[in-house]
């Protein structure tokens, strides 16, 4: 690998770096941003042209974003889901992002309680205890059931499955979701996990079933195949993860052999926009959203129960900033990483990667663009509307590109 001491910020991230025994090209990483491209919950063509254009604009990594870990595993139907039958797709996908010269992880997750799937658990969602589910309320599924420690251990089962499919799939990482609310958060989450039993009550307790998962995901695979943890530093609410636990919870996936983290946060089902900031795109939610009830629920209680705060750059650098200090692995900067000054700034805190969500969709050769000019500022303005295009038939996409079309 090269010698980096003497690269300036901006060139740093422009060389090489090391998760497990994988080498990116570069330390620009595409964030697991849900891309909509997989009807009938099988990857389709859209999604390999999605992750080519992305490996082909210069990224180290991009991130195919949730793939449940079972048909279980999913919030809702359309989701790709872990089996035999999307092996094929994927291996194109990934063959196709190899020749741009990148790697590509798969992102690996189990929704929890957040589901409005009816398919799913035959219209039981579970959780680590029993709750309302507010998302399921319209679909007939109101009420969460609290996992047993037989659904426990299928689960750990699922990643671990997932994980060595994905392997086999062509996949140079793999990413399991931690955060955000979904099945691993909402068990280390004080606020969602109620549970008295020794999945529950102390951060310890908490940490066990994110940690059986870890280390069965780690023996499905090659020593030294990088295992990636996406972890909140806080819930954004009330009573939720805050940053001293999401350290502690660092330490241990270090132990563990994690190869490297993505810290972010938020949890979607009480407090999704602490994940973007910025705008909140409620009308063209509304507009996606094809249950007519569910439409009604948003139109009445959608600026209730959604909050976000102000968007500027780097926004979760300060938090981020403790979890570099307080681990070895390497760590990524995501949140607002949109131009040449603040992948410059990530490099000079010591962050080993970045991570990139809205900047790649609204301009998948960020990287390239970024390699002609270090001060280039991607055009996002966090106006979030790509969070409700990824709904629509196609996928996500920036609706700037309809302004520059003339469609607006
Ligand atoms: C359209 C869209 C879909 C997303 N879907 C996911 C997802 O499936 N999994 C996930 O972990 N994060 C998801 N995210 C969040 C991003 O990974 C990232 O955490 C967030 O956008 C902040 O990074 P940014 O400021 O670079 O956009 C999504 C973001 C966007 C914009």
């Amino acid at each position: 690998m090269s010698d980096t001491s003497e690269a300036s910020p901006s060139q740093k991230a422009f060389t090489p770096v090391k998760l497990g025994d994988l080498v990116l090209r570069n330390r620009f990483v595409k964030a697991g941003a849900y891309e909509g491209m997989c009807p009938g919950g099988m990857p389709g063509d859209e999604l390999l042209r999605h992750h080519q254009a992305i490996a082909r604009g210069g990224v180290g990594m991009t991130t195919v974003a949730y793939c449940a870990v079972s048909a279980d595993g999913r919030t809702f139907a359309q989701q790709m889901h872990m089996r035999p039958e999307i092996l094929p797709p994927l291996r194109r996908l990934t063959e196709a992002v190899h020749k741009e010269g990148a790697a590509v992880s798969l992102q690996l997750g189990h929704c929890g309680y957040f589901s409005r799937n009816r398919e799913a658990s035959r219209g039981w969602p579970r959780g680590p205890s029993a709750t309302l589910n507010l998302l399921g309320f319209l679909v007939g599924m109101p009420i969460a059931r609290r996992m047993r420690p037989a659904d426990i251990a299928a689960v750990t089962e699922d990643f671990a499955r997932a994980a060595a499919m994905a392997r086999e799939a062509g996949f140079d990482a793999v990413e399991l979701h931690l955060g955000h609310g979904y099945l691993l958060s909402q068990f280390l989450s004080p606020k969602t996990n109620r549970r008295r039993d020794e999945y529950g009550g102390s951060l310890e307790n908490r940490l066990r079933f994110p940690l059986e998962v870890v280390r069965r995901v780690r023996a499905s695979l090659p020593a030294g195949f990088p295992v990636l943890c996406k972890v909140n530093l806080r819930d954004g609410f009330r009573g939720g993860l805050e940053l001293e636990e999401s350290a502690a919870i660092a330490k241990a996936l270090e132990r563990e052999g994690v190869s490297g983290l993505v810290p972010s946060g938020g949890f979607v089902s009480r407090s999704a926009f602490y994940l973007f900031r910025g705008k909140i795109p409620l009308r063209q939610m509304i507009a996606v959203e094809h249950l007519y009830r569910q439409k009604l629920a948003l139109l009445l209680f959608g600026r209730m129960v959604m909050r976000s705060g102000p968007f500027h750059e780097l926004f979760f650098r300060e938090d981020a900033l403790r979890l570099r200090a307080t681990v070895k692995m390497p760590v990524g900067l995501l949140g607002g990483v949109v131009s040449g000054d603040g992948v410059a700034t990530a490099m000079q805190d010591g962050f080993d990667f970045v991570v990139l969500g809205r900047a790649l969709v609204a301009e998948p050769d960020f990287v390239e663009r970024l390699r002609r000019d270090p001060r280039f500022r991607s055009r996002c303005d966090a106006c979030n509307q790509c969070v409700a295009e990824m709904d629509r038939p196609g996928g996500v996409r920036c609706v700037l590109d309809d302004v520059h079309s003339g469609q607006s």
